[in-house]
């Protein structure tokens, strides 16, 4: 059995890649464009693994992908690939609508063509898995209550607009056509392999090269955390047990402001590798001129997957931060890999 796996070389994508083949010996076919965010590297640890495939493409390229699932007939598909970044939405939304909602109109109707030709038992089988955000449901005051699936959407930047999009078209695909398909929606995910444009990521490594910590307006935002295996468990759990049709929130019980991510990164950062000068790394903290249309919270009700699916995160905020602080120590060739040209460009754009 064979499972295609899109996006496989980005951040989550390749987390999830890495943990399947832990566990399972179906064989993964990964499957991505590889735009600025997707990284080999990532996948580097599984590159002769024989039940790892690569393949280089676009998931709105339907007749490479048409080629891709009559070769290898997977059982799943799982949608990761997707423009990630809301600031980068911001500054040029053209990208996300032609991956997000176009590449994945392109994606569910070769899924569909393909689903037709199989037996079935195969169509039984069959799962498109669709990984989605909790941003879809737009942004929270203090004391309402974290998103619940029923929850309308209202998405804010055109990054979740083009989400928003995708899901809705998930879910018509199959409503009319009857495919197969789970949806999940989570919170901010962190941990190793996150490209340093995202806040995490980008503070821990702007703290050791002596750079300025750039929180956005007052700091006072609020997210809602899980550590990104935690998330790739979840989307196993989804694709194992889930019902087809429904959507499924995946979050981490662990909402923070901005401001306590950044000063319990600094405190991480003082503990395990101090600044030479003896001073603590909350004073390269930075206020900087606030994301337009920033939303204020994001807080996901994951009771419907703990309950019918029995998912729980396993690492709390504090163990997964201090092993995604210690992986960004272990890794500095990554570090320097992701770093370059590209990279350096985005931070002028985005930072001057
Ligand atoms: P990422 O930006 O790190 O990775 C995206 C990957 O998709 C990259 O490898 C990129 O090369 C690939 N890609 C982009 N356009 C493509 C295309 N047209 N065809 C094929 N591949 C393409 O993103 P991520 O953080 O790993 O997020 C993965 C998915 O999870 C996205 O759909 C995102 O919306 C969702 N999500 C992310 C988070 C988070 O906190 N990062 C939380 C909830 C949901
Ligand atoms: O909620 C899930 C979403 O989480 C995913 O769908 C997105 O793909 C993912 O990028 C993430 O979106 P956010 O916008 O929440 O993540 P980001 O790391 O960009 O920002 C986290 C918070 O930190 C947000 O409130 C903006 C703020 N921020 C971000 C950056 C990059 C800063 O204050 N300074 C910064 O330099």
């Amino acid at each position: 059995m064979t499972i295609v796996v899109t996006g496989a070389a980005g951040f989550i994508g390749s987390n999830f890649v890495l943990n399947w083949l832990t566990h399972s010996e179906e064989k993964v076919i990964a499957l991505d464009k590889l735009t600025y965010a997707g990284n080999l590297e990532n996948l580097k640890s599984v590159e002769a693994n024989a039940n790892y495939e690569f393949a280089q493409g676009d998931i709105g390229d339907s007749r490479l992908v048409a080629k891709l699932l009559h070769q290898h007939q997977p059982r799943v598909i799982i949608n990761f690939a997707a423009e990630s970044h809301v600031d980068r939405s911001i500054h040029g939304p053209d990208d996300f609508m032609q991956t997000n909602i176009l590449g994945t109109y392109r994606l569910l109707e070769e899924a569909r063509s393909f689903f037709n030709t199989l037996s079935e038992v195969g169509q039984k089988q069959f799962r498109f898995l669709h990984v989605s955000t909790d941003e879809v449901y737009g942004t929270l005051s203090t004391n309402d209550r974290a998103f619940k699936e029923e929850k309308r959407y209202e998405p804010n930047s055109p990054y979740s607009a083009s989400k928003a999009a995708s899901d809705h078209l998930v879910r018509a695909w199959n409503h009319t056509y009857g495919l197969p398909v789970l949806t999940t929606n989570c919170s901010n995910n962190y941990g190793p392999y996150h490209f340093p444009e995202k806040l995490i990521p980008l503070c821990v490594l702007n703290a050791l090269n002596g750079k300025d910590l750039p929180i956005y307006g007052d700091g006072q935002q609020i997210r809602d955390w899980l550590y990104v295996v935690d998330h790739c468990k979840g989307i196993t759990t989804v694709l194992e047990k889930g019902v087809i049709g429904e959507t499924y929130n995946i979050g981490g019980w662990n909402e923070k402001t901005n401001l306590e991510v950044v000063n319990t990164l600094c405190d991480l950062l003082d503990e395990l590798k101090p600044r030479e000068d003896g001073k603590s790394y909350r004073e390269q903290i930075t206020f900087v001129k606030d994301r337009p249309g920033h939303d204020q919270r994001y807080a996901i009700d994951a009771t419907k997957i703990s309950k019918e699916l029995g998912w729980k995160p396993e690492e709390t905020f504090e163990t997964g931060i201090r092993k995604t602080v210690q992986w960004y120590l272990d890794h500095q060739d990554w570090v320097a890999n992701v770093q370059s040209g590209e990279y350096q460009n985005w931070l002028t754009k985005n930072y001057s």
